[in-house]
């Protein structure tokens, strides 16, 4: 049993409504493009880190399983990035859960990473303001450097590793909508995000992308302090598709969608047509979240639920920040 400091976190994850797709640097994870999201309440990770004075190497358990191999080191090289910012050397015992089901579409490595970060920083003594926890949260997954903070989060694409993190656009209570996850495919994509960056610059497309995503980020920024829906759905659903049409034509393409992924987008945009407010917008996988004004989602969630090949819906709202839910310093003490 580990004896030292203690510190417990939460984050949420995010959905994307202008995506990070593509990396000037890989290793420093410095996107090629901004992005937009939305921090998604309702789902959360929850993740305590005890630091181990006496361990020879770190440890992590995920929803009840022990990490071994690629997962684990990932952790572990997050940790040293914070051990050496910390001038720490003792090894961690890292718990952590979410609450959202494994496969629903909904990204667990910005939550995970952003919970990850708050709860080291604190258990090896790091007392950082939340720009500089976005910014070390990015190296461990890109997006979840937008996951530290709440409402909508724009991460500008500065080319720089120390400008480089989410910076708030909008709190919380700005804009309540809904976001209905989709779940058509629950088994694990078959090419991650991280495999697909490294993949970005092979598509034709994707400079073209890249160069007019500054235009659609100030559409969707002007949308969000607006709270124009009609132009957030208009220049979201155009951000995804691009995104996709990237990943399809890229060497090896990637083709995450599913047969009920596109009836899905279909009934979006019939349901838009018919005068009901709804965008969709897809991640790297074949479930599509569906955003809607509050006020629309019972609506919006019966009209997804008939669609053939539906097999789950998820709700999440507009989320607040990660934040620390306790700390221990000294439990030999
Ligand atoms: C399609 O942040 O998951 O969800 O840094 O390799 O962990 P890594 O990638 P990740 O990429 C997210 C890509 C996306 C779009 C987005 O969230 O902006």
């Amino acid at each position: 049993m580990p004896t030292g400091p203690s510190a417990t976190a939460v984050a949420h994850p995010n959905i994307a409504f202008i995506k990070y797709w593509g990396n000037q640097d890989d290793a420093l994870r410095l996107p090629a493009n901004d992005s937009l999201s939305m921090t998604l309440g309702g789902l959360q990770t929850t993740t305590s880190v005890t630091l181990a004075p006496d361990d020879q190497s770190d440890e992590a358990t995920l929803n009840g399983n022990r990490l071994t191999g690629p997962a684990l080191e990932r952790i572990s090289r997050h940790l040293d990035l914070i051990r050496r910012r910390a001038g720490r050397r003792e090894r961690a015992v890292v718990i952590s859960a979410n609450d959202f089901p494994t496969g629903s579409g909904v990204a667990s490595s910005a939550s995970g990473f952003a919970a990850l970060t708050v709860a080291a920083c604190a258990a090896y003594g790091l007392d950082l303001p939340a720009a500089e926890l976005s910014r070390l949260a990015r190296r461990g997954s890109g997006s979840a450097c937008r996951s530290l903070f709440g409402g909508f989060v724009v991460w500008p694409a500065t080319g720089d590793d120390a400008t480089s993190h989410g910076q708030p656009l909008a709190a919380a209570d700005h804009w309540p909508l809904v976001d209905w996850v989709v779940v058509v495919d629950r088994s694990a994509k078959h090419v991650g995000s991280t495999a697909g960056h490294q993949l970005a610059t092979s598509s034709s497309l994707q400079p073209s992308r890249v160069q007019t995503c500054p235009h659609r980020l100030a559409v969707a920024t002007q949308a969000i302090l607006a709270r124009d829906f009609a132009q957030l759905a208009e220049v979201a659903e155009l951000d995804s598709d691009l995104m996709h049409a990237v990943m399809m034509t890229s060497s090896p393409p990637i083709l995450y969608w599913q047969p009920a992924s596109i009836r899905v987008m279909h009934q979006v945009r019939g349901l838009r047509r018919a005068g009901t407010p709804v965008f969709y917008t897809l991640d790297a996988g074949a479930n599509p979240h569906c955003l809607c004004p509050a006020e629309s989602a019972e609506d919006v969630g019966r009209a997804l639920e008939s669609v053939p090949g539906v097999v789950g819906l998820l709700r999440a709202e507009v989320g607040g920040p990660a934040r620390i839910l306790s700390t221990v310093v000294d439990q030999a003490g």
